[in-house]
């Protein structure tokens, strides 16, 4: 089953508890999975992610983190998800390109466009097939994740910027109807893992008859 799946949200969205249970519910439903992450999920992918989540780090200009960002998409693509997907596993990412176009491309006002060029050697053709933004405003993201993780330099950005990345997602959902699922983020875990689990059901059952797999 050959199926790539993204999840993306503010920070406090609780897009990386969803990520954990889906990837616990396709492995009990015995389906090959792999759970990755952004920046990071490689060596070198986790080696950027100490540079663009270091506090010490307020020097990094937009445009570095940009590339950064996309950098540890490339590696992450070359050495995970495309061999995954070859392989037919599911993914499970926790964020992937509409992270760089919402945080880089709205937050940072670099430009959609201009992000998704920069992206366009680092993806290799690769997209997800199902999107959950998870909606959460940037006042109940950052009142959900107060004192739940430690503060790092991307957490330390303005209130306006955050406002950005949140419209920008926004835009990015309207854009991307036929991969973009929304689901309200104030919803009980469960709730929200049930929406999930459900969009899921369905991709898979719709690959199965195009495939002609029987269930
Ligand atoms: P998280 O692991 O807590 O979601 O943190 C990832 C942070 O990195 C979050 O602030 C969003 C940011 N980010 C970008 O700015 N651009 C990107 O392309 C990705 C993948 C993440």
């Amino acid at each position: 089953m050959k199926l790539f799946i993204s999840f993306e949200g503010l920070e406090g969205s609780g897009k990386s508890t969803q990520v954990g249970l889906l990837g616990s519910r396709l492995k009990e439903e015995g389906i090959e999975t792999l759970v990755t992450r952004e920046p990071g999920g490689t060596r070198i992918g986790e080696l950027i992610r100490e540079i663009t989540h270091g506090r010490e780090n307020v020097d990094l200009t937009g445009v570095a983190e940009s590339y950064l960002m996309s950098a540890s998409r490339a590696q992450h693509v070359r050495e995970i998800i495309k061999p995954a997907l070859t392989a037919n596993k599911i993914v499970v990412c926790d964020r992937f390109l509409d992270s760089s176009l919402a945080y880089q491309g709205y937050g940072r006002e670099l430009g959609e466009e201009t992000i998704w060029q920069l992206n366009t050697l680092a993806i290799e053709g690769v997209l997800p097939d199902l999107t959950f933004f998870l909606d959460v405003s940037p006042a109940m993201g950052f009142a959900r994740r107060n004192g739940t993780k430690k503060i790092d330099r991307l957490d330390l950005q303005q209130k306006d910027f955050y406002q950005r990345v949140y419209e920008g997602y926004k835009k990015l959902a309207e854009k991307y109807t036929e991969r973009f699922v929304v689901i309200d983020g104030t919803k009980s875990v469960e709730e929200v893992a049930g929406i999930v689990w459900e969009q899921v059901k369905s991709k898979i059952k719709n690959q199965r008859s195009n495939t002609h797999i029987k269930e």
